[in-house]
C-alpha cells in the first residue's frame, strides 16, 4: 500500500451531500489500495461537541461562532490532519476553512471575509477543495424531517450559496453541481480526485495492484 499525503475537503451549504460524498469517496479511494482517513467540522474533539451543540443555540453571539470554529479548526488540522498526512493518508474533510469564510462572514457586517482568513491562518490548505452546488431548495427539501440548525434558512442559503460560487471561482475551487443522482454526482468527484491525484504523480494503476 502506497503513502500518499493527500489533503481533499468538501464543502457547499447545507444539504448539498458533503456528508454522502466524503464517505463515497472514502470507500472509493480506499478500494484503490489507498490509505484513507475520513474526518468532518465541526471536529470529534471537545471544541467540536460545544460548536455542535451551539448550532441549535441563536443566543450565541456570531463571534463567538467564528472564533470557536477556528480554534476547533486549528486543533483540528495540527492535532489530526496534520499527523494523519504524515503518515500517509489520504484525509477526506466534510466542511473546512471555506465553511467559515462564508457562514461567518455573511452573519454580521462587522464579521469580514477577510478577519475569518486571518484568524484561520495557520492551518494548512487543501490540495483539492471540491464545492457541491445545489439550489437551497432542494438541499432544505431533502434535509426534511431532521431538525434545522441555526443557519438552516432559505434566503440566508442562498446568500451562502452565492459567495461560495464567487470564492470558488477566484480560489480555483471545483464546483460539482449535485442536482443528479448520487451516483452521478460521486462519480464525477471521482473523475476529479484522480485527475488531481495524477497530476501530483499518483500512478492509480500502481496504487490499484501495489
Ligand atoms: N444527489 C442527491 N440526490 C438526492 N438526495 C441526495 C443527494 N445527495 C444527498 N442526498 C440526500 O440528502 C440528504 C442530505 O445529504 P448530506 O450528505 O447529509 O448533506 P450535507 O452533509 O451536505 O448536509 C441525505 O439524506 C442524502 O442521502
Ligand atoms: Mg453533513
Amino acid at each position: 500500500m502506497k503513502e500518499i499525503p493527500f489533503f481533499c475537503a468538501f464543502e457547499g451549504i447545507d444539504g448539498c451531500g458533503s456528508t454522502t460524498h466524503a464517505k463515497l469517496l472514502k470507500g472509493f479511494l480506499t478500494n484503490l489500495g489507498f490509505k484513507v482517513h475520513l474526518t468532518r467540522e465541526p471536529s470529534d474533539s471537545e471544541i467540536g461537541h460545544l460548536l455542535r451543540k451551539f448550532l441549535s443555540d441563536n443566543s450565541i453571539p456570531p463571534t463567538t461562532d467564528a472564533l470557536l470554529f477556528a480554534a476547533d479548526r486549528d486543533y483540528h488540522y495540527h492535532v489530526e490532519i496534520k499527523k494523519k498526512l504524515e503518515e500517509g493518508y489520504i484525509v477526506i474533510s466534510d466542511r473546512y476553512v471555506e465553511s467559515s469564510i462564508v457562514y461567518q462572514s455573511l452573519q454580521i457586517p462587522e464579521i469580514s471575509v477577510k478577519w475569518v482568513a486571518e484568524i484561520n491562518k495557520f492551518v494548512g490548505k487543501p490540495d483539492l477543495t471540491i464545492v457541491l452546488d445545489i439550489d437551497p431548495k432542494i438541499s432544505l427539501e431533502r434535509k426534511r424531517g431532521e431538525p434545522l440548525e441555526k443557519f438552516e434558512d432559505i434566503s440566508f442559503l442562498i446568500k451562502v450559496r452565492q459567495l461560495y460560487l464567487e470564492r470558488a471561482k477566484n480560489e480555483g475551487y471545483e464546483i460539482i453541481n449535485t442536482n443528479d443522482i448520487i451516483e452521478l454526482v460521486q462519480e464525477k468527484i471521482q473523475q476529479i480526485v484522480l485527475k488531481k491525484l495524477e497530476s501530483v504523480g499518483v500512478d492509480i494503476q500502481t496504487q490499484k495492484f501495489g
